[in-house]
């Protein structure tokens, strides 16, 4: 390993007395070539963070470059930098020269084999990678799935513009499960898998990243992750040697106790975490986002099922008023009728009435004395019509 490499990972304060002078801030500042833009609270923190490194033979990796402006800045910030290489989408980046014969440009999506391949040529690994891409959730979570396994131990991985997470022309929102930082902040789990208390592999939490954007880091580089910091709109993840992320023993020291004196004995245990077989908290699948998805796939049925009950129920509203109007129509023809049974009621009554009046009037006559003086005659008249 380089001098400079090796330095890296060694003692922080003899790296600070580095030859650098001006902060990156200062060299910001007074910067005259080409462009380059980054938000205030970056230059703090890059300060404090990217100090030990000034004097190393650093190899830096910027996915995204744009006018080429933060890369002439590196390489003033970071004196003895061995390389430094810039990876950027647009073709116009072609047109970027550097005097520096450490400065290399890729022009192409650093998200592809043929990028990568092209990096390579110039570090196989780096010190220092900065995303400061498309900051679209996909190209992020990509990126970091392709690029930290090209990470030096001991190096760091920064992820700029975090503030798109939270917007949707960026594939994030807030609670979107699939966003970068959602993504980043899983890695906080892997760091600290040790203590999951199930049988479960690291990348087990990040299956749902994989299946969505066809990503994954195998468990060693998924090991090596260090630390994981959140900054506004900054991430920074830290890489070591496995065996420097294990919680590792127990250290318990003095002799006097006031309390918990049985502690002393734990001095030198290892951590075992408890199995956590009865915590349905703990147990995978479905992870909170599957269980989401699910949910909103069956809110979607339930939406289309209320949709066609809705039409189902206007159709029954459109038949329940046909047969109301058929109903109101016998109605009025019900009370029709019932009119004209009651005219011809009357009408019978008034038949009946006369009926008797005529009754009586022939009882009359036949009772009559000329009825019974003509009767003789009548018989004969009709005992001739007979003949
Ligand atoms: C915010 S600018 C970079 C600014 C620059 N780092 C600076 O500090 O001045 C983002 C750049 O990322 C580039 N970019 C977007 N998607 C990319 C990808 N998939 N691979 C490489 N570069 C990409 C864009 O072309 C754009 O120039």
């Amino acid at each position: 390993m380089p001098e400079g490499r090796a330095r890296i990972s060694g003692n922080i304060d003899e790296m600070n007395q580095g030859p650098a002078t001006q902060t990156l801030a200062d060299l910001y500042a007074s910067h005259r070539g080409k462009v380059s833009d980054k938000w205030t609270i970056y230059l703090k923190v890059y300060e404090e963070l990217f100090r030990p490194y000034r004097a190393s033979k650093l190899r830096l990796l910027e996915i995204g470059i744009q006018n080429g402006g933060s890369l002439e800045i590196w390489s003033r910030y970071f004196e003895s930098a061995a390389v430094l290489v810039g990876c950027d989408i647009n073709v116009a980046c072609t047109q970027l020269r550097y005097d520096d014969p450490r400065v290399h440009v890729v022009v192409g999506d650093a998200n592809t084999d043929h990028a990568e391949r092209a990096i390579a040529v110039y570090a196989e690994r780096f010190d220092l990678i900065i995303d400061d891409g498309s900051h679209r959730s996909s190209d992020i979570i990509r990126s970091f799935v392709r690029y930290f396994p090209r990470l030096e131990q001991g190096g760091i991985f920064v992820v700029e513009d975090l503030h798109c997470s939270y917007w949707q022309e960026f594939e994030g929102g807030l609670v979107d499960p699939w966003s970068s930082v959602s993504f980043l902040k899983r890695l906080a789990d892997v760091i600290n898998h040790e203590h999951w208390g199930k049988p479960y592999r690291r990348a087990e939490v990040l299956r749902s990243f994989e299946s969505r954007y066809g990503a994954a880091l195998d468990e060693e580089s998924l090991a090596q992750i260090h630390s994981i910091e959140f900054y506004n709109s900054v991430c920074v993840i830290r890489k070591r040697a496995r065996e420097d992320n294990e919680l590792g023993p127990r250290v318990v020291v003095g002799t006097d106790a006031i309390t918990a004196a049985q502690l002393m004995a734990q001095h030198g245990a290892l951590a075992v975490a408890d199995a956590q077989n009865a915590n349905a908290w703990s147990v995978l699948p479905p992870l909170p986002e599957d269980e989401l998805l699910e949910l909103r796939s069956r809110q979607k049925d339930w939406l289309q099922t209320e949709a066609e009950l809705r039409v189902e129920l206007e159709q029954l509203d459109a038949r329940v008023g046909t047969k109301d109007q058929q109903l109101n129509h016998c109605q009025q023809e019900l009370q029709l009728t019932q009119q004209q049974l009651r005219t011809t009621q009357t009408l019978v009554e008034e038949c009946n009435g006369q009926l008797v009046a005529l009754k009586d009037e022939v009882r009359a006559i036949r009772a009559s004395a000329s009825w019974r003086v003509t009767l003789p005659m009548r018989k004969l008249a009709d005992f001739l019509r007979r003949g």
